[in-house]
């Protein structure tokens, strides 16, 4: 059975569809991509999942149980983890607090301090600046307590949207870094991206043009896609 299943979906936004008939399957481990360019329906794919906007049709199953109908925190205790297009840190509120506010599973205090100390192994930038505003983080570090909050459930499936979005290209290769150091930790994720870094980082993936599934395989076969060189690398 797959970690995530996505059969045969359609998400439409009142008469607008935005998604049509999309249908891939993501098995334990590594890193699967999903490229599209602007509008292609990527945040719409994920959004789906996660349960913030219920499909049309189709159907969406983890470990062979059906999704649907399922609340947010549902899905997220599920164990699939969603950081969300713009990062939405809570400006307001310390490093750590973010944290904390995002911690559904389990409210055993030992738990807690677990998940949290799991955050701060992988990004010890943000242990060292556990007391400051989320709002005051640099683009990079807000990126890093976004990835950080959705780690505290202890998914089995990490989806990102765009986590390299407004961030120079340096401080993407940093998110890209850590993103492999979270999969080499055995957890699965689900990225979204227009960058083709991402590549890089993947194994299998697919791409989206339209709403619509226009290739769907290994990397090295989406790499070698005209389109990828065409869109992707300016080739
Ligand atoms: N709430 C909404 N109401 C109406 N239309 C929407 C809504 N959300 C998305 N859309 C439309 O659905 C289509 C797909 O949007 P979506 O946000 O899924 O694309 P995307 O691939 O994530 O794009 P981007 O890379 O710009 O984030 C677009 O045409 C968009 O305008
Ligand atoms: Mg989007």
């Amino acid at each position: 059975m797959s970690l995530l299943a996505v059969e045969s979906l359609v998400v439409a936004h009142g008469d607008l569809v935005a998604v049509r008939d999309v249908s891939f399957n993501i098995e334990e481990g590594g890193v699967f991509v999903l490229l599209g360019a602007n509008g292609a329906g990527k945040t719409s794919i994920l959004r789906a999942i996660s349960g913030l906007n219920p499909p049309r049709s189709g159907t969406i199953a983890s470990d062979g149980r059906n999704l649907a109908g399922l609340k947010p925190h549902e899905v997220a205790a599920a164990g699939i983890a969603h950081v969300p297009e713009g990062r939405r840190v809570f400006p307001h509120l310390s490093v750590e607090d973010n944290l904390t506010v995002s911690f559904l599973v389990r409210r055993t205090n030992l738990k807690l301090a677990q998940a949290r100390d799991n955050v701060y192994a992988l990004f010890p930038r943000l242990a060292e600046r556990r007391r400051q505003n989320g709002g005051t983080l640099s683009g990079g570090e807000q990126q890093m307590l976004a990835i950080g909050r959705a780690m505290m459930n202890f998914p089995r499936l990490l989806m990102l949207d765009e986590p390299s979005l407004g961030l120079s290209p340096l401080l993407a290769e940093t998110v890209f870094e850590r993103l492999g150091e979270i999969s080499k930790l055995g957890l699965t994720i689900l990225l979204v991206e227009q960058n083709a870094i991402a590549l890089r980082l993947a194994t299998r993936g697919l791409i989206l043009t339209n709403g619509q599934v226009v290739l769907l395989g290994e990397v090295s076969a989406l790499q070698d896609s005209e389109f990828v060189r065409h869109s992707y690398l300016g080739l």
